[in-house]
């Protein structure tokens, strides 16, 4: 289903049968503003926790709590009317038990009418995820670079760059697939890799840096917009520079105000 088509927000067994049918499209956004931008563009908003990075200037996605993802996450569903929309669950929330999963992803589902939940882990976590979809929570499982586990990676890098580590993400693929989750997010793993999972899993294969050969790609928002700051990751192509635009208008009504002219101001209060 074309995002130009659609007249209602697309559902999860929606987003899942386009696989094969049509590449899917996906960003990132934790405000209204973008959110509703690119609600006629996108198949699913991805409320990241990147937004701890790109959004709070923090150095990691590893400080951002419920509350954050809950505040982010009604603010887009409430400014959509298109795209299904999916929120990644905070790094602790979900990695204790099943148990202490299930609550806080029903607490986000319930408090915020988001889609499905999306989850960092490899095969070690397919039993939550298996707790979680039969008990009516849809998930996303991010597998290859995840960046919740920087602290064991030791920084953000490729993932499954030997024979050994592919074989090990196939199996996490694998596991999640069984489990229940209804795509897998790939992040940061090479092509033959990519092409490898997609080929195999019924599920839809979303990419970062996973090269074209999934099912459909995702980017952070700000990264393709010129508002990432200092570390854009190499493979992202930058769509527009919205940044030096934004700087454009600051100088500009900063000059203005400086000079004494702000002509609207008067206008507004009826001041001749
Ligand atoms: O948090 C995020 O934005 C993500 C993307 C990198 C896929 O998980």
């Amino acid at each position: 289903m074309s995002s130009h088509t659609r007249s209602k927000r697309l559902t999860v067994p929606q987003l899942v049968a386009m696989k094969g049918q049509q590449k899917i499209v996906s960003l990132t956004a934790y405000t209204r503003s973008m959110a509703e931008l690119m609600d006629p563009f996108v198949d699913f908003v991805l409320i990241g926790d990147s937004t701890a990075m790109v959004g709070y200037g923090r150095t990691s996605t590893l400080d951002m709590s419920l509350e954050e993802i809950i505040a982010h996450t009604r603010a887009v569903v409430s400014s959509t009317r298109l795209a299904c929309v999916i929120a990644d669950m905070p790094f602790g929330s979900y990695q204790e038990s099943p148990q202490q999963a299930y609550r806080n992803c029903a607490e986000v589902l319930a408090r915020t009418g988001c889609d499905a939940l999306k989850l960092e882990g490899g095969k070690a976590l397919a039993g939550t995820v298996e707790f979680l979809v039969q008990r009516g929570i849809p998930v996303m499982a991010h597998i290859g670079l995840m960046p919740q586990y920087v602290n064991v990676m030791g920084g953000f890098k490729a993932q499954g760059l030997n024979d050994t580590t592919a074989e090990a993400i196939e199996e996490d693929a694998r596991a999640h697939l069984t489990a229940g989750a209804f795509s897998l997010l790939l992040e940061g793993v090479a092509e033959p890799l990519a092409r490898r999972i997609s080929d195999f899993s019924a599920m839809p294969t979303i990419g970062i840096g996973a090269s074209p050969a999934c099912d459909g790609q995702v980017l952070v928002t700000e990264d393709i917009l010129g508002l990432g700051g200092e570390y854009v990751p190499r493979f992202v192509k930058p769509y527009a520079d919205v940044g030096a635009l934004i700087s454009q208008a600051f100088e500009c009504f900063a000059d203005e105000v400086r000079n004494g002219q702000f002509p609207q101001m008067q206008h507004c209060y009826g001041v001749s």
